[in-house]
């Protein structure tokens, strides 16, 4: 099936269900400020979840297109994507979990001729007030889904939003496919990561209200929220490996291949970079389609450093000559028909990407070159400091990110910390002025950077809590987007030590706990029992940052002041970094 296809099939469907079919929203919320781009079906309807009227009424159907900015230099693998397409349908208020659930089983199984041994569900196991969902268990029961099918969660997993700090939430059931191997543990079901379960389709049953104080309260409509990936239901009714084998990959990576003269999927190398360029050019077109030209903050910067990247690997891919308006124009006649603005805003997206192509193409190759003298300056060290990164960035645009993947691939980090006050420095020296300081992009990587540095104090302690309190640091990397902190263990960590942890650290945050910072001599930071490393530092004056009684480490800072700043902390991956050194990923902010 390709993706016009099932876009068209989707929406009739549930057209068939009296649904309303409404219009794919702007990549850039309209009315929230707080975040970049939308990430998910139910952004634009908040309003409406909340209770105000649509005018197209109770029963919705569309296909989003969404941005999510997480996880870009993790791009590359197999399965993650920046810009991906959200089918989903929503009840404001009108029917519930019988009809929803209903309606997605015959979906998949009527209309799309899913085996329904393939699926499993889960649902939410309760949580404090609020009860083990039971109701949702026997229905799908009554749809005959075995017991083996079926799992119970809880809130980490079966339980969605707000997508703000506040806002409409509520337990979800979540439909995975199961593709048939063997369980890899006692423990294996759709949480697991193995890739035996895919999800495909979250039922999220809107029925609380989540306000400033944490707390849950009925709402006065109970409604329904459903997101289903396209490129995943793709991948499987196509019996893909991988997302970028599906349909809406083709012709674009076909494009590339015509290009460069290589051809995807033979060298690994090269077909990483080919995932690289096909997504981050797709969703620059799709950015660029909704009238954001690449900049120095917010969107644009985002905007700018998928180009920036994208050019890198295609000259990976041996590309010599600028072309990425030949990729953008396959992604405008491929998705104009589900997504008419490509097409309307044809010529602005064809002439921005090409000069942004061109403006990097000019600084690139000198740009590299100047890095690898860096890594002969640098001689032994394994941190490349900030005045390098910061030149980078400044003579030849550069995105600090793209240094530090570059730095990576040399086994060296990024002495972030150094580069944010450079950059900082730079900004308030500079015309622009303290005024857009935090009006977002790299300003607002400071901001990130530094919650991140908080999150990694309180990872620190709960993994020497919960884990073993012999636990030491050792390295940690901070991106915008994600914390990596690295630390002695000779074994896996527990999917129940991981849950533990982020339970931990949310509490910490929902408890608003301020983040102290005192400037004492090293013997007195000793005595509190502050961790920390602790060389060459007799007599002198260091900084101990304290987090309640959680935390006391020493540290340079900087730290956000009080925990709440964090939002939300979510580990997003768990893995060997080398013997006996195990690496943990995780992100802040508001979840969705
Ligand atoms: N809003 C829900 C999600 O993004 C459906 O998974």
């Amino acid at each position: 099936m390709d993706a016009q296809e099932m876009r068209e099939t989707y929406v009739d469907f549930f057209k068939g269900k009296e649904h309303a079919y409404i219009s794919s929203a702007p990549l850039i919320p309209e009315n929230d400020p707080t975040v970049l781009f939308t990430t998910a079906g139910m952004h634009p309807l908040v309003p409406y979840l909340l209770g105000e009227r649509h005018p197209a009424g109770t029963r919705l159907v569309d296909f989003q297109k969404c941005v999510r900015t997480g996880d870009i230099d993790e791009v590359g693998d197999a399965s993650h994507l920046t810009f991906f397409e959200m089918l989903g349908n929503w009840s404001l208020g009108d029917y519930f979990k019988k009809e929803s659930i209903a309606w997605s089983y015959e979906f998949l199984t009527d209309v799309l001729g899913m085996d329904p041994n393939q699926l499993a569900v889960t649902a939410f196991e309760g949580e404090g007030d609020i009860p083990r969902d039971e109701e949702t268990a026997s229905i799908w029961r009554s749809h005959g889904m075995r017991d083996d099918q079926i799992y119970f969660y809880g809130k980490e997993d079966n339980w969605w939003g707000p997508a703000g700090q506040t806002g409409p939430c509520g337990p979800d059931t979540e439909i995975f496919y199961d593709d048939g191997r063997p369980k890899c543990g006692p423990d294996c079901g759709p949480s697991c990561h193995c890739g035996k379960f895919t999800e495909i389709w979250n039922n999220v049953f809107m029925q609380y209200f989540k306000d400033a104080d944490g707390k849950f309260t009925p709402l006065k409509q109970m409604n329904v929220d459903t997101g289903m990936g396209l490129e995943r239901i793709l991948r499987i009714l196509n019996g893909k490996e991988t997302v970028y084998d599906t349909p809406l990959f083709t012709g674009i990576i076909g494009k590339l291949e015509q290009i460069s003269g290589r051809t995807y999927g033979t060298d690994v190398e090269d077909t990483k970079a080919f995932r690289i360029v096909a997504d981050h050019l797709r969703a620059a077109t799709f950015i660029l389609g909704d009238g954001v030209t690449p900049s120095k903050m917010g969107q644009g910067y985002i905007l700018r450093r998928l180009i920036r990247r994208a050019s890198r690997y295609m000259s990976k891919l041996g590309i010599e000559d600028a072309c990425m308006q030949s990729i953008s124009e396959v992604v405008i006649s491929e998705y104009s028909k589900a997504y008419p603005e490509l097409e309307r805003n044809r010529e602005f997206i064809l002439t921005n990407i090409s000069g942004e192509e061109e403006k990097f193409r000019k600084t690139l190759t000198k740009g590299l070159r100047r890095f690898n003298e860096m890594l002969s300056e640098n001689g032994d060290r394994k941190v490349l400091d900030g005045e390098m990164v910061f030149r980078l960035y400044d003579t030849f645009g550069f995105p600090v990110e793209l240094t530090q993947e570059l730095a990576a691939e040399q086994g060296l980090e990024v002495d972030i910390e150094d580069f944010n006050n450079r950059f900082r420095t730079h900004q308030e020296n500079s015309r622009a002025g303290a005024d857009q300081q935090f009006k977002g992009g790299l300003a607002d990587h400071a901001v990130e950077t530094t919650k991140l540095h908080t999150a990694t104090h309180l990872l620190n302690a709960a993994l020497r809590k919960f884990v073993s309190p012999d636990i030491q640091q050792k390295g940690s990397n901070i991106t915008a987007e994600r914390l990596r902190f690295d630390f002695n263990l000779d074994r896996k960590c527990t999917p129940e030590e991981l849950k533990a942890i982020e339970e931990f650290v949310n509490e910490a945050i929902r408890a608003e706990i301020p983040v102290v910072c005192e400037e004492m001599p090293y013997e007195e930071a000793m005595a509190r029992g502050a961790i920390g490393v602790f060389t060459d530092k007799y007599g002198e004056m260091v900084k101990v940052y304290t987090i309640g009684d959680i935390s006391c480490e020493l540290c340079g800072g900087p730290h956000v002041s009080n925990t709440s700043e964090l939002q939300g902390f979510k580990i997003k991956k768990e893995e060997s970094s080398a013997a006996g050194v195990r690496r943990i990923k995780a992100v802040v902010g508001k979840f969705d």
